[in-house]
């Protein structure tokens, strides 16, 4: 396994056999078995897989937590070998955004609603990043969780878009066993706070169920999720949304598919999850 924060020796590895298909998933470290399951699509359905560790700081607003973003970069490495990933590009902030940087990536429309909400900045970052990654590693397929469901639309737009010659892959939610959705920012939870946390997926079942009985009105679809997070004491609600899955737009009658998605903070900590019905 290769390691480097050098983008010329990625270009080097990248294109010594130009016939291979490469796999890469991107992501900000401190990994776990969500980020595991996408390397392990991205081996299976390639002869290389490329993963990149990078805490991007333009998706970050300044109140938020680059600073504290967990990190441990031998783990990430030691786990990554065992899986048997050909190259790893752990790129600095000096590297990637040089003195004079100024070109950024915009996804207009769908990077407006949800997280874009709370959050008017973030997907900006992540397209920008996301297209330099692409740049720079060139793959043939590109591995990303459902966790980030509006991650996964923003970033097939901009492929569309911008014409990446990069098969896009979203990969099924990975979750513990009380069906908490693993997340790295998981570790900031108190013991009270982790229990109180399956109340997102507990209000995510039960619109799911709701609808499965035949409810199809978004607006009792985002009440159910809405009354079951305030329900909990040390959840404070950001959102709860039941929108159309390809223009995040909030449904007022769902006809097709649904994206059931939330937002909840726990003291400090921001937690999303979503299910998505088709
Ligand atoms: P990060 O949060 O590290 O996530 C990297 C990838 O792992 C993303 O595609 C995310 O959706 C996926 N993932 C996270 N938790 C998951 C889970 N429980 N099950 C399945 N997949 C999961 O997302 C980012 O980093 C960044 O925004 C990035 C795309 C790397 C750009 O900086």
């Amino acid at each position: 396994m290769k390691v480097t924060e050098d983008i010329n020796q990625i270009r080097q590895i990248r294109w010594t056999d130009p016939m291979a298909s490469w796999g890469f998933v991107p992501t900000m470290g401190y990994l776990h078995e969500g980020h595991l399951s996408l390397v392990r699509r991205a081996k299976a359905e390639n002869e290389r897989t490329a993963v990149s560790i990078y805490v991007n700081p333009t998706q970050f607003a300044p109140h938020e937590d680059l600073s504290s973003y967990p990190r441990d970069l031998a783990r990430d490495l030691a786990l990554l070998e065992v899986e048997g990933v050909n190259l790893v590009f752990t790129p600095s902030d000096a590297v990637m955004y040089p003195p004079g940087f100024q070109t950024m990536v915009t996804v207009a429309e769908l990077s407006r609603p949800l997280e874009g909400s709370s959050r008017p900045t973030h997907f900006q970052g992540v397209a920008t990043i996301v297209a330099k990654l692409f740049h720079i590693i060139q793959p043939t397929r590109a591995y990303f969780g459902q966790k980030d469901a509006q991650q996964a639309v923003v970033l097939r737009q901009m492929v569309r878009d911008l014409n990446f010659n990069v098969e896009m892959v979203i990969c099924p939610i990975v979750r513990e066993a009380d069906g908490l959705a693993l997340s790295s920012r998981n570790k900031y939870l108190t013991p009270e706070q982790r229990q109180a946390a399956t109340v997102l997926s507990r209000a995510l079942n039960r619109a799911k169920n709701a609808y499965a009985n035949g409810e199809r009105d978004g607006r009792i679809l985002r009440r159910i999720m809405r009354e079951t997070i305030t329900a909990e004491p040390l959840a404070r609600l950001d959102y709860v949304s039941a929108a159309d899955p390809a223009t995040l737009q909030e449904l007022k009658e769902v006809k097709e598919g649904v994206l059931l998605s939330t937002a909840v903070f726990f003291g400090k900590t921001r937690l999303i999850d979503n299910i998505l019905i088709v």
